[in-house]
């Protein structure tokens, strides 16, 4: 992802969409978002993606995210193809929960370092890869996910890790493999021992392991 790294100021682009003009920015809010991009409209893998997407769009906006997906098709493909993917889900004729950019030039694909070398269209142009941004309501970049074309993604692991940024954004803690919420959390090293019996009044027990040192230490938040 050229010249996009996190904890950057995630452009304020300007953008056509299924629910008009926007500015990135400004369509944010003071929310969180994720922008998720897609090789193309009516392809079979995507509509599997942006279906589960719908499914689950009442998750993301429990958690104050809005959510944008994009495709480098126009806006009256988005349209076509969004009741295709709401037919799909077993919902045919409602209205897909959220806007998708088209990127018919590629502009944005370019300055996101969205496409994929690896596949391309009937005239040779690079689709897009299935690329995931979670932007913070700084509009800082928290969180990129990178995946081929040829590969669909799991949504529910995006709740997941945004259920794991949120908390991290506001604790001293990070979340061990697998987390989910309600799990014990880790101390982060930089806190010592008694800023982190400070910090934590459900206390830290530490896992005792061979080189001696205290470093896995678990809380419950
Ligand atoms: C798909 O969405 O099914 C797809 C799109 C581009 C390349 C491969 C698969």
């Amino acid at each position: 992802m050229p010249g996009l790294l996190l904890g950057d100021e995630f452009p304020n682009f300007e953008a056509d969409t299924t629910i008009g003009k926007i500015k990135f920015h400004e369509f944010l809010g003071d929310s969180w978002g994720v922008l998720f991009s897609h090789p193309r409209d009516f392809t079979p893998v995507c509509t599997t993606e942006l279906a589960c997407a719908a499914k689950i769009s009442d998750e993301f906006k429990k958690r104050g995210v809005k959510m944008i997906a994009l495709s480098i098709d126009s806006v009256e493909d988005h349209r076509g193809w969004s009741k295709d993917v709401m037919a799909y889900k077993g919902d045919a004729g409602s209205a897909l929960p959220f806007p998708i950019i088209a990127d018919h030039k590629r502009e944005l694909s370019v300055l996101l370092g969205m496409l994929d070398p690896d596949e391309r269209d009937k005239d040779g142009l690079p689709l897009t890869a299935r690329c995931v941004f979670v932007i913070g309501p700084d509009k800082k970049l928290k969180l990129s996910i990178l995946y081929p074309a040829t590969t669909g993604r799991n949504f529910d692991e995006l709740l997941r890790v945004i259920d794991s940024l949120q908390l991290t954004a506001q604790k001293k803690v990070a979340t061990p493999v697998d987390w989910k919420p309600g799990d014990k959390v880790m101390v982060i090293p930089s806190l010592s021992d008694s800023e982190a019996a400070a910090l934590f009044p459900n206390g830290v027990t530490t896992k005792e392991v061979p080189s001696g040192k205290k470093y896995l230490r678990l809380t419950q938040i």
